[in-house]
């Protein structure tokens, strides 16, 4: 039984920081984000009879330990659910730049759930594609859809409305992803929310603001306000990092060369271009811009950053 898949990275515009079942990833609340273009995990799952244990390859070399187990274990309950016996071969092939602080869990296990739904035959719907993704990372269940992609948090304790659905092309966006630092990130994003939610007296606020983030960024969408919407997601990116910041220990993903760039995005907003900052769980910074402004912020960017990827709005997975 063989199935492949291909899916690009996203990168959220309202964040998913939080969840209320670790397991199976179900979050506290929605998400949504946009598909970048370019920026892609292609996989090929194998069900082998004669294997005898799973593996994991990535870009031609086998790879264990944790993120092994982490498939491992997404795979024992993707088995058990589809009654399948035998061991995976997962083989995956990523042109995400590691250093670039694009997350590549999220286009990973988007690909790795379309190639194993369709390697058993089963049902390979997108909306099913993604409840699986989320289970292997929460922001892969996004990656299933191309352009503007909600992923509503749900309410079933199983998780079976908690999966993403595509809002909108996003036409005309444009994210530069400005490298601040390529070392590791110090605190995984599973770990920093995890935290978060655990000690963080700003916790409780969280949930207000992204639901009023949501409704906003919703209005923004329907009127084609590119420049609304990169307003509420700004806000919400350091909404997102203040919630962090007040956990016990800090969680603390931004360092003194992201607010270089962040204090470079603003003064180029004070000159009139539109372009806003967003940042996940590291330090580095993306830019959410237009292709009327993504040549100024390159070339203003380019001296006080390591490096500078450029992607526009990508398709779902193929
Ligand atoms: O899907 P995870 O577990 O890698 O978490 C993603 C967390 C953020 O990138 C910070 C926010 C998001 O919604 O993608």
């Amino acid at each position: 039984m063989r199935g492949q898949a291909k899916a690009n990275t996203n990168i959220a515009l309202i964040k998913y920081w939080g969840k209320r079942q670790k397991e199976l990833n179900l979050p506290v609340t929605d998400s949504l984000s946009v598909t970048l273009d370019g920026l892609s995990t292609s996989v090929e799952a194998v069900f082998d009879k004669a294997a005898v244990h799973d593996s994991l390859r990535i870009n031609g070399a086998i790879v264990e330990g944790a993120a092994l187990q982490r498939l491992t274990q997404w795979l024992d309950g993707f088995r058990q659910a589809h009654q399948v016996k035998e061991f995976c071969l997962v083989n995956t092939q990523s042109n995400i730049p590691i250093s670039a602080g694009l997350a590549s869990s999220a286009s990973s296990y988007a690909a790795i759930a379309g190639a194993c739904l369709r390697a058993v035959a089963g049902d390979v719907s997108s909306e099913n594609i993604s409840r699986w993704a989320r289970r292997g990372s929460g922001s892969a269940s996004r990656s299933v859809f191309g352009g503007l992609v909600v992923w509503q948090a749900g309410e079933a304790a199983d998780g079976s409305d908690s999966y993403a659905t595509p809002l909108g092309a996003g036409e005309g966006i444009v994210v530069v992803a400005a490298v601040v630092s390529d070392k590791p990130k110090s605190i995984s994003s599973r770990e920093g929310m995890n935290r978060t939610v655990e000690t963080s007296p700003l916790y409780p606020g969280w949930a207000t603001t992204v639901s009023r983030d949501m409704a906003a960024a919703r209005a923004a969408i329907k009127a084609g306000d590119l420049k609304l919407l990169f307003e509420v997601a700004e806000h919400n990116a350091f909404a997102m990092h203040a919630t962090a910041l007040a956990a016990r220990p800090a969680v603390r993903y931004l360092q003194a060369g992201s607010f270089a760039i962040i204090d470079e995005v603003k003064r180029l907003r004070s000159e009139g271009a539109l372009a806003y900052v967003t940042m996940d769980a590291g330090p580095n910074v993306k830019v959410l811009t237009t292709s009327d402004y993504a040549d100024v912020v390159m070339e203003r960017l380019t001296p006080i950053s390591k490096k500078l990827f450029r992607c526009g709005v990508g398709e779902g997975l193929t």
